[in-house]
């Protein structure tokens, strides 16, 4: 299967096996927004708490919020987002589609880096072992011209979206002979700027109505609450508060199923830390957060840091962990240096100290801040890219199993018994009964034992439990195990044990 097929794969999958459902579907949808079935809950509830877990329950220094959705206007005055939160847009005037004009000329860049790619292997194959790289990479006539010029565009590019000037934005999408990709043409509008975030109104008289905005990020919600969250947790910098919620952006172009959406979930840390000492906090949360993303069990391959050389007007540090998407490496969490630009703003806005008095230095400042934030729905994507396979088996049929980390999978074990007669139907309720007091397991006795095995692979449930004759002799039970597909036969009273050792979220944890 191809990434592009594997893309595809993961959408109806999604969809088959309630995961994943379009919005809105008998109305015929609403782009950019997805609710999630039965399993996808299950699913997202499973990375939120293993998140959760990782960042409040084994840090003693890090705490939770859950702060409101809706918050004073002015917070967002404050925070910058009215008045820079915007991306460039441009309209193709005959196709009538809008793009992002910062996203026409990065995949510009990115077919130019194909080009030099597809240079490589050619002369790969052409000179087999005499090969050398690295030397032809840096003399190749054509492949330096290329780089070339993707540094010259990405000079101006940079350029122009560091000074926010939409005019040479526009024109170098002219120079480089952009074309629409629906249309083929270059009939361009000029580029505008447009504000991401959605408002409402408060209150029941439209005319006296404050207009408020859809949070566009969770971490807000901490800024302001730093104090309280200070004060009655008695915490002592360094610190951290956590949150988990909902953030709503209109996207221009909303597009990769679940990578970019315009109702997502965040999973959002900031760390307060004294001044001057934030860099060192910023490189240790690196590598914790890298190493939470590595726990998952995926290749580590899939995982690599992209340090932003564009700095937005807050920070003095920031990357991305980027991973390896079915289209492509892209970012997955946001690591940010947010110096003290939040809390101080916060301060000059509200006419509020937001201080910290420090009983070691014996002094109040405003602290620093490393911040944290994945997307949840994100997560969500790049596990089942990796988990979600198609294996040959040795009959000559196919399996569709989703090998998701055991502690994460919706169902941890499956109950069936091989017939509905003789009493086997009793037998596994009765097992199924006791399980379901610890663990999310499922009781089915409908189909073949073959079909219903099938149907648990395609869900990602690491164990299946069959209940069969010698069961009713001997109080043993066959154990399947979801990727190597082996049964072996245990005794009743172990099965408890043997799932939660594998599927159990505390076995997670003891590996970070
Ligand atoms: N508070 C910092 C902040 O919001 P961000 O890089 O804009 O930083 C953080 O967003 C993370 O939120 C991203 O790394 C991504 O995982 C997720 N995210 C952002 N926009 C998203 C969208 N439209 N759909 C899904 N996830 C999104």
């Amino acid at each position: 299967m191809n990434n592009e097929e594997l893309f595809k794969n993961i959408i109806s999958h999604s969809k088959e096996y309630g995961f994943i459902f379009p919005s809105s579907e008998i109305y015929d949808g609403l782009s950019a927004v997805y609710d999630y079935g039965s399993y996808g809950a299950e699913l997202k509830n499973n990375i939120r708490t293993y998140w959760w877990k990782a960042m409040v329950q084994l840090h003693e220094n890090i705490v939770g919020l859950d702060s409101a959705i809706f918050m004073h206007p002015t917070i967002w005055k404050a925070s910058g987002h009215v008045d820079a939160f915007n991306d460039p847009l441009i309209d193709n005037k005959d196709s009538k589609k809008r793009y992002r004009a910062d996203n026409l000329i990065e995949d510009y860049i990115g077919k130019q880096e194909d080009k030099i790619e597809k240079e490589v292997e050619k002369a790969k194959k052409r000179f087999a072992e005499k090969f050398d790289e690295a030397l032809y990479r840096t003399t190749n006539p054509r492949i330096t011209e290329i780089k070339t010029n993707i540094d010259t565009v990405h000079g101006r590019y940079k350029k122009a979206m560091e000074d926010s000037n939409w005019a040479d934005l526009y024109q170098l999408i002219v120079d480089l002979e952009i074309v629409c990709p629906i249309s083929g043409t270059k009939n361009w509008t000029e580029v505008r700027q447009f504000n991401l975030m959605f408002s409402t109104s408060m209150g029941a008289m439209e005319e006296t109505s404050n207009q408020l905005y859809l949070r566009p990020e969770t971490a807000q919600g901490i800024f302001v609450n730093f104090l309280n969250v200070q004060k009655t947790t008695r915490m002592k910098i360094p610190f951290g508060i956590a949150q988990t919620g909902k953030a709503f952006r209109n996207e221009i172009v909303a597009r990769q199923f679940i990578f970019r959406m315009r109702e997502f979930e965040q999973m959002e840390m900031q760390f307060f830390v004294q001044p001057g000492t934030e860099l060192k906090w910023y490189e240790a949360w690196k590598e914790k957060r890298l190493a939470w993303h590595h726990s998952l069990g995926f290749p580590k391959e899939s995982y690599r840091f992209h340090d932003h050389t564009k700095l937005a007007h807050y920070a003095n540090a920031a990357c991305d962990i980027e991973f390896q998407f079915p289209f492509g490496f892209k970012e997955l969490e946001g690591i940010h240096s947010r110096t003290d630009f939040d809390l101080k703003s916060h301060e000059k806005f509200s006419g509020k100290k937001l201080q910290y008095f420090d009983p070691e230095l014996n002094s109040s400042y405003v602290p620093f801040v490393v911040e944290t934030s994945v997307g949840l729905d994100r997560m969500f994507l790049a596990v089942m890219s990796r988990a979600l396979q198609q294996e040959k088996l040795e009959d000559g049929t196919t399996r569709d199993v989703l090998k998701l980390p055991a502690f994460l999978a919706p169902v941890k074990c499956a109950v069936l018994p091989l017939t509905k007669k003789d009493g086997l139907s009793e037998k596994a309720l009765d097992i199924f009964n006791k399980l379901k007091l610890s663990m999310y397991c499922q009781y089915d006795e409908k189909d073949s034992i073959g079909k219903r095995y099938r149907r648990q692979d395609a869900i990602g449930t690491p164990y299946c439990i069959t209940i069969d004759h010698q069961t009713l002799e001997d109080n043993t039970v066959t154990i399947r195990d979801r990727d190597t597909m082996t049964q072996e036969r245990i005794s009743v009273d172990q099965v408890e044990r043997i799932v939660l050792e594998k599927a159990d979220i505390v076995s997670a944890l003891k590996k970070l």
